[in-house]
């Protein structure tokens, strides 16, 4: 009785932990849009690496599979006996220069995936804007090893993915150049990588396909803002590998867009 009791207070108070946690998450949706990085011509590597620790510790969202015990390699620190990232990138395959193999692993990260771990590494350039994908490959290369990432990496502008944005500053802004179109927002996102939609996407997390049969609409949002939150029956042993970063990423209209079409599949 006592602990029933003891069980029910707990349980009221984590409710309302929760609803604290989303009331205080929810007005950061508008106002922690990924911050446009302006690199110019002129930037220096220490710019380079000190944007890139920024993307890998927040919006890149990184962190919530890298450096947390056997999920993904250590990066920051020695990965079984072969170094830091900035050491080890050169030599992970052959003809492949430091710089090439880190492009490779975050455009393209099961072209060759690490001997020991799940191809879990979502595609970061359909994530990220160059200019942050390539801050990123400079602030890993700096761990232990030289930084050769020079303004010139970074492409202008691309097309499509910012339309909206202004000459000079490489990329940024919301997700997709702000559009509310749910599925484009899907794909962009990253979620297709994971989730299942139709015949479309990845085995990783739970098939969206009729996900409206199963969670409400205030359900889905806490899923996507929270992934811990609560995790989906099943799914047990793939806690944490949802990024925690869509808040961050995506607008307060692109969030209620996504959250209302997945509501609507039953
Ligand atoms: C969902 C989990 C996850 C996220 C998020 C993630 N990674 Fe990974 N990453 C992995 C796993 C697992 C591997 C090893 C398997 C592979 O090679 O694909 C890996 C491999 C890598 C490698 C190659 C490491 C090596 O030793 O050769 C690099 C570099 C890397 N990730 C960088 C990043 C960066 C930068 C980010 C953020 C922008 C990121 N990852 C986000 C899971 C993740
Ligand atoms: C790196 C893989 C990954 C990505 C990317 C990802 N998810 Fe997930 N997602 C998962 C996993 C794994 C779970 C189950 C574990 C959990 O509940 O956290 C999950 C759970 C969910 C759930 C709850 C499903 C249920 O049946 O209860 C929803 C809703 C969801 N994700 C939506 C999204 C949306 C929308 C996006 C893109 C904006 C996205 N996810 C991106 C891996 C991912």
């Amino acid at each position: 009785m006592w602990a029933t009791n003891l069980r029910i207070v707990a349980l009221v108070l984590g409710t309302l932990g929760l609803y604290t946690l989303i009331a205080n998450e929810i007005p950061q949706v508008q106002s922690e849009v990924p911050q446009t990085l302006a690199l110019g011509a002129d930037v220096t590597p220490e710019q380079l690496v000190a944007a890139g620790e920024r993307v890998f510790t927040g919006a890149g969202g990184c962190t919530a599979c890298h450096g947390l015990g056997t999920r993904a390699p250590n990066l920051l620190t020695d990965e079984k006996g072969t170094g830091l990232i900035g050491e080890r990138c050169g030599k992970r395959e052959p003809g492949k220069s430091c710089k090439q193999y880190l492009y490779e692993s975050l455009d393209n990260p099961n072209a060759s995936v690490v001997p020991g771990y799940e191809p879990i590494m979502p595609a970061v350039t359909r994530q990220l804007p160059p200019a942050q994908v390539w801050a990123v490959i400079a602030f890993l290369e700096s761990q232990g090893g030289s930084v050769d990432v020079t303004a010139s990496d970074i492409p202008a502008q691309t097309p499509g993915l910012t339309p909206g944005a202004s000459p000079g500053s490489a990329g940024g802004g919301a997700l997709a150049g702000g559009s509310t179109d749910p599925m484009t927002l899907f794909r962009v996102g990253g979620c297709v990588g994971c989730h299942k939609l139709g015949a479309e996407g990845g085995a990783v997390g739970p098939d969206l396909s009729r996900i409206g049969a199963r969670q409400t609409a205030s359900q889905i949002r806490v899923s996507i803002l929270d992934p811990d939150a609560r995790i989906t029956p099943g799914f047990e042993n793939f806690k944490g590998i949802m990024p925690k970063t869509f808040g961050d990423q995506l607008t307060a209209a692109q969030l209620e867009a996504l959250v209302r079409f997945l509501a609507a599949r039953r």
